[in-house]
């Protein structure tokens, strides 16, 4: 008997083993850094880093307010297909692309990344990514936004494939704690990186018709009292001023009043406040991992521990599902795919 059941006792503990084998599997296979590498142009295009970096000083000193939209590009880039550039490219005649897609129509910053990729082409032809034109222009946007910095290794391919139906796998504003980890999971990316990642929010601008719903029909009932409790009252009176009504469609706010074209840690003073803009900001209250760095965070004292952990962050979300070596292509265009 004693032998039958300590024979259970070791077959449980090695199928425990194999699960979390396979788990650690599937991570690798959502986040990958293979083959990508921190010198992959040093001999193809060694300037490739100065010249992003100082086009990226001038499209930000003339609009500084693309620092935003030029981090998210990114993001939504990484979680639809991987960090492929499938957001950048247009629809054709037969294919609805991404960038044509609900969660995109709201993306901007499209042309500065030609104009990125024209200056790298002009000095090294048909040479870099478009793929690696976005991550290292997210990354500049957020160092000259006072941001931190972190490494971006190159050598991602250009994708071929942007369907607009795949934006699904982007989190909606509508989004609670459950459906934002499920979709950070599917990506390799664990509650930490979300809790991390959301403090992008300290950059940019929202449109009212993204989050009027907390504001005048949280459950469907349409009226000036249907109000989404889990925002601040006084907050939200501020934001109805703003946003007049639930059909408001060109009205933006600024999602870190007061310092959303500087990156730092006050999304966390918002949030814990009570006053993230989006369901989903919200939501970081309602589990206890997140709720604890939103508030520590909040108390001010550790922005030099936020700013290591987007940095950590970034570089996993800016690897998801890369494609190397002999995969894809280096586009031309980066709203087209090559013709071959
Ligand atoms: C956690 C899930 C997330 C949701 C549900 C979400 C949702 C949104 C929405 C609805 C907007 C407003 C767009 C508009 O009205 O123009 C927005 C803006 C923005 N998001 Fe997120 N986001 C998420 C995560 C992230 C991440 C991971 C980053 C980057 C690390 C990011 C960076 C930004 C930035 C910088 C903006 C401002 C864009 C601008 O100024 O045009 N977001 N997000």
């Amino acid at each position: 008997m004693a032998g039958r059941s300590s024979g259970r006792v070791i077959n449980s503990r090695m199928s425990a083993i194999m699960a979390a084998a396979v788990l650690a599997l599937c991570s690798c296979a959502a986040v990958t850094t293979a083959q990508l590498e921190m010198d992959f142009y040093s001999k193809t295009c060694p300037k490739v880093e100065e010249i992003v970096r100082r086009e990226m000083e001038e499209i930000l000193t003339v609009t500084p307010t693309l620092a935003g939209p030029l981090l998210r590009l990114h993001f939504h880039d990484c979680f639809v297909r991987g960090c492929d550039a499938s957001v950048l490219i247009d629809s054709t005649a037969g294919n609805v692309a991404e960038k044509d897609a609900k969660p995109n129509l709201t993306l901007r910053g499209f042309g500065t990344v030609q104009r990125v990729k024209d200056k790298l082409d002009a000095a090294c032809p048909a040479t870099v990514s478009c793929a690696d034109v976005l991550a290292l222009m997210a990354r500049d946007a957020v160092v000259l936004s006072k941001g931190p910095s972190w490494p971006v290794s190159l050598g991602r391919r250009d994708g071929r494939l942007s369907i607009a139906n795949d934006t699904n796998q982007l989190p909606p504003p509508t989004a609670n704690f459950t459906q934002l980890a499920q979709m950070f999971a599917a990506k390799g990316l664990d509650v930490k990186d979300l809790v991390v990642l959301s403090g992008g929010h300290t950059l940019g601008t929202a449109h009212c018709a993204l989050f009027s719903d907390r504001l005048y029909n949280f459950t469907g009932l349409e009226n000036d009292g249907d109000v989404d409790p889990a925002l601040d009252s006084a907050y939200m009176a501020k934001l109805k001023a703003r946003c007049r009504s639930l059909s408001d469609n060109t009205t933006l706010g600024e999602m870190d009043p007061g310092s959303f074209l500087t990156f730092d840690a006050s999304y966390y003073r918002l949030v814990a406040k009570r006053r993230g803009i989006f369901h989903s900001d919200s939501s970081l209250l309602t589990d206890p991992v997140t709720r604890a760095y939103v508030e520590r965070q909040a108390s001010g004292h550790f922005a030099d521990e936020f700013f290591r952990d987007f940095a950590d962050s970034m570089v996993k979300m800016s690897t998801i599902d890369v494609l190397t070596g002999s995969q894809g292509e280096i586009r031309t265009k980066c709203y087209a795919i090559n013709n071959h």
